[in-house]
Formats: structure tokens, C-alpha cells, sequence
């Protein structure tokens, strides 16, 4: 356990910006959570203090070797004034597991826990409220040993930072064009692809600026061995409804396992559709939509909540669905499940914690 929780509050508070102005990721609250990690000390100095720069040596490890992790939650402000986070144990122990694969020391999630909703609750002023805006949550640890050459750092620190944010996508929930990426590969098994591990991103930039510049806003990533399994879109993950099923490739050791993902799932199945974690070729796919029987695509992610497909290109095979609309599922699942984030529908799942 890291002791007690410090507490240093900023006399000089920003001006908070209104919703409708929100984009993702541009701007920080007024504090943040910061704890530091020696090996045979364990975390310590846990305190929450003014969102600002600190001190790092040109030779801190996670610059060379890349040994970050992070995470991505949301708080909402719900209609009756409520502010709630969605599912953070759940985030907080996935961050264990990332932590596990990048050789970092975990966390104790009870204590974790309890700081972000006590950060929280000093922020909550900075909560918006209007449906599609949310506080994004990113804690992240990183490497912080001033040393070059391999292994792993003896020395962490973990920030848990907070962002009011509206869509991810400027699309927001209108669908997105999506680029199937045959060139360049994400991660195989036995890789990171599995870890929320900053390297991941990285890989995925060059890919993603390219299908940019062709008018995509997003990558769809096929399986690094053949190039021909689905893997997971850039920042999120895939779902593909096909003859009234929902199918989406198995966490089998080379893709992310969401939180939305799990989520999406859960209320799939509650409401009785099969939903299927298997492998899908991404000719399988170009089949189905031949055969009519390919209804939706849509990914799924906590940044980017639902977001409908409105077509894939595949070395220049173009399949395009609902004539550029959003799907009834992509529609059911997004009102649904920000039904719940919003306080607007019963949460049956207790995936809504409140905070005071
Ligand atoms: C998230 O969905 O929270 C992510 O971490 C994706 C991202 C903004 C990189």
C-alpha cells in the first residue's frame, strides 16, 4: 500500500470550457493523481496536485525502450446531477495485466481506485453533461530510470490525468470510412498487441496517416502471420453483424480486449442475439456482403463509444452498407449503452459507480 494520499490544491483554477466546444484530448483539468515506484520500496508518495510539466533527465528509460502503459475511462454527469465513472475496477485491473506483459510493477487497484474518485470528486465541476461529452480518464505509468541499455527500470511513476472530452471521431456517431490495412501489421501472438502499451500506437501511426491522407478515418488491422484474419481497428475494436449474428474475433493473444467490447457483448446477449468471438477472414466478409447477407460493421471503444462502418476498402474493394447509415444494432447498442452511462437507463450490470 502506498500510505496515505496527499493532497495539494491549485488556488488558480482554468476556465472550463463549454460542451459544445469539446473535442478529444486538447484540454486538462486542474489536477492530477501522481505516484512513484522504487523496486524494494514499492509505491509511495501518492498525492493529488496541480495538472502541470515535471522533471524528467533525457535519459529516462521509457524514452529509449518504451516501457509505458496507460488507460482510457470516462466519468459522466448524469440528467439528475449524479456523477458516475464507468466500470474503472475493470480498467484498473486491465492495467495489471499490461503491466504484467511490459515487465511493470502492478498496482494495488483498491488504492488506485479509491485516489481517481477522490480526483474525481475535486474535478467534478469539469464533468459535462450533454450526451456525447464525458471526462476522459487516462492514467498511465512509465518508466523513469535515468539509465541506457536493456531491462527493465527500477523506477515507475503513474499519473492519472483528466480530460473533458466530446467525440473521439469528428464524425462523432456518423459512420467512418475504414482502410483494411494489408501492408503493415499491428502485432502477432506472443507480441504486445494484447497489452495497452503505448508501442501499439506507435506501430499503428504510419498506417493511420496514410489512410488519412486517402480519406479513411480509420485502420482495420489484419492478423500478422497471413494477413488475412481481423484483428481490430486503430482505437478500437470490431464487430460485424452477418445473417442477424453478431460476430468478433476472439482475444487470442494479439488484439486488445475492451472494455465496450465486453460491454457490447454483455447487452448482445441479454437481449438474445448470438453474439460469436471467432476468427473471421477478411474474405469471409467481402463474401458475405456478395451474398447480402453482411448487415452491419461498427467498432467499439471507450473513446470512441459505437461507432458505425460506413465502408471497408480492401486493396481497393470497396463494400459500403446501409448506404452510408448507421445500422439498427450500431444504433440500439450506442443508445443503449450511453442510455446507461448517462443515468437515462436502469444500469441492470452495476457497471455505474457513483462518486461524491
Ligand atoms: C480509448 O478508447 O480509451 C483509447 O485508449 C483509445 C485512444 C484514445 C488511443
Amino acid at each position: 500500500m502506498p500510505g496515505e494520499l496527499s493532497i495539494n490544491l491549485t488556488g488558480n483554477l482554468k476556465e472550463k470550457p463549454r460542451d459544445e466546444k469539446l473535442v478529444f484530448g486538447t484540454i486538462f483539468t486542474d489536477h492530477m493523481f501522481v505516484m512513484d515506484y522504487e523496486e524494494g520500496k514499492g509505491w509511495y508518495n501518492a498525492r493529488i496536485e496541480p495538472y502541470g510539466p515535471f522533471y524528467v533527465e533525457p535519459s529516462m528509460m521509457v524514452f529509449h525502450y518504451g516501457q509505458a502503459i496507460f488507460e482510457g475511462m470516462k466519468a459522466y454527469r448524469t440528467k439528475d446531477g449524479r456523477v458516475t465513472v464507468f466500470r474503472p475496477r475493470s480498467y484498473l485491473e486491465r492495467m495489471n495485466r499490461s503491466a504484467d506483459r511490459m515487465c511493470m510493477p502492478s498496482i494495488d487497484v483498491y488504492f488506485v481506485h479509491k485516489a481517481l474518485k477522490k480526483l474525481l470528486s475535486i474535478e467534478k465541476d469539469w464533468i459535462p453533461s450533454s450526451i456525447g461529452s464525458s471526462l476522459y480518464i487516462r492514467p498511465f505509468i512509465v518508466a523513469t530510470d535515468p539509465h541506457l541499455g536493456v531491462r527493465p527500470s527500477y523506477t515507475y511513476r503513474l499519473f492519472i490525468i483528466l480530460s473533458p472530452v466530446g467525440a473521439y471521431y469528428p464524425e462523432g456517431f456518423k459512420p467512418v470510412k475504414i482502410w483494411v490495412e494489408s501492408d503493415y501489421v499491428r502485432s502477432v501472438k506472443g507480441g504486445v498487441g494484447t497489452a495497452k502499451t503505448s508501442g501499439n500506437y506507435a506501430a499503428s501511426i504510419r498506417a493511420l496517416f496514410e489512410a488519412k491522407k486517402r480519406g479513411f478515418t480509420e485502420v482495420l488491422w489484419l492478423d500478422g502471420v497471413e494477413r488475412k484474419y481481423i484483428e481490430e481497428v486503430g482505437t478500437m475494436n470490431i464487430f460485424f453483424k452477418i445473417a442477424d449474428r453478431i460476430v468478433t474475433p476472439p482475444l487470442d493473444g494479439s488484439i486488445l480486449g475492451g472494455m465496450t467490447r465486453d460491454s457490447v457483448i454483455t447487452l448482445a446477449n441479454d437481449w438474445g442475439m448470438e453474439v460469436r468471438e471467432e476468427k473471421l477472414a477478411i474474405d469471409e466478409i467481402y463474401e458475405a456482403s456478395d451474398k447480402g447477407t453482411l448487415q452491419e460493421i461498427f467498432g467499439t471503444g471507450t473513446a470512441a463509444v459505437i461507432s458505425p462502418v460506413s465502408s471497408l476498402n480492401w486493396d481497393g474493394k470497396v463494400i459500403t452498407l446501409n448506404g452510408g447509415h448507421a445500422g439498427e444494432t450500431s444504433v440500439r447498442l450506442y443508445d443503449e449503452i450511453t442510455g446507461i452511462q448517462y443515468g437515462n437507463i436502469p444500469d441492470r450490470f452495476d457497471w455505474m459507480e457513483e462518486i461524491e
